[in-house]
């Protein structure tokens, strides 16, 4: 039995393991299952991926069996005008997952996951008609990222080894508390991310339908958009990509 498999006997309700030592992506693997009727709560864990995805088209690369990578089928019960909430709550499963190893973890919206300013996680969200999928990848043990990714893991922050599936079952424990409590409202979880959140007060660019624009970071609202200061009005901003930080915290 692998160390995953063995965690699965403690994770909660409805979470169940599919462990797999080698396929493309689990993103794409956990669509087929989701599109056959698979229930909710599936998780299917890689320990490589031949064609791993970030967003935007990236490609996400994770030496075999050094890292998490993992995908996660839910089948929401709530609107489908509530879906965004997953993308922060993940974020936040993770953040917190990892603060059992370092003392901050931060969000830099919507869900990157960066501790002492660098990458330390990605997640991408896709969905169907009737399923979610949240993808999720966590450096753990690499020592060396390619040039010119600004990404660290937990090995490099900590300097030892860790035990991935004691990560992975924090993690999983974090997401199942968080997803109950986005079903009931999303205050608590707001005020857990802005604990953490990355880009307060920096001056950022970022895109919106692949135009570049500008502007200084005001917080995050209630429903968690991402509030800029443009122009000497404040907007909010529900989706953008590639948000860079021009100047931290000014
Ligand atoms: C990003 O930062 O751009 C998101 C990266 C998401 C990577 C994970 S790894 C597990 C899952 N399978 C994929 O192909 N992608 C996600």
């Amino acid at each position: 039995m692998n160390p995953f498999e063995m965690v699965a006997v403690t994770l909660p309700d409805p979470f169940r393991i599919l462990w797999r030592e080698s396929l493309g992506s689990t993103n794409d693997e956990i669509k087929i299952l989701a599109e056959q009727g698979c229930p909710e709560g599936l998780i299917l864990i890689a320990e490589e991926q031949t064609a791993g995805r970030g967003r935007r088209g990236a490609a996400w690369l994770s030496p075999k069996g050094e890292n998490l990578i993992f995908s996660v089928l839910l089948r929401p019960k709530f609107s489908r005008t509530l879906w965004y909430r997953y993308s922060l709550a993940t974020g936040l499963a993770v953040a917190k997952a990892l603060e059992s190893y370092v003392p901050l973890a931060q969000i830099k919206w919507p869900n990157d996951v960066w501790i002492s300013d660098k990458k330390i996680s990605g997640i991408l969200i896709e969905s169907g008609n009737n399923y979610v999928i949240i993808g999720i990848g966590l450096n753990v043990n690499s020592k060396n990222f390619p040039e010119p990714l600004n990404a660290t893991s937990l090995h490099l922050e900590t300097g030892i080894s860790v035990d991935r599936a004691e990560v992975f079952q924090r993690i999983i424990q974090q997401l199942a508390h968080n997803l109950e409590q986005i079903e009931r409202g999303f205050e608590n979880t707001m005020i857990n991310i802005r604990e953490r959140f990355a880009l307060q007060g920096s001056q950022v660019s970022y895109l919106v339908s692949d135009q570049i624009h500008y502007g200084k970071v005001y917080g995050l609202g209630h429903q968690g958009a991402l509030l800029i200061e443009r122009n000497g009005k404040i907007e909010s901003i529900y989706q953008a990509d590639e948000i860079r930080v021009i100047s931290k915290n000014l």
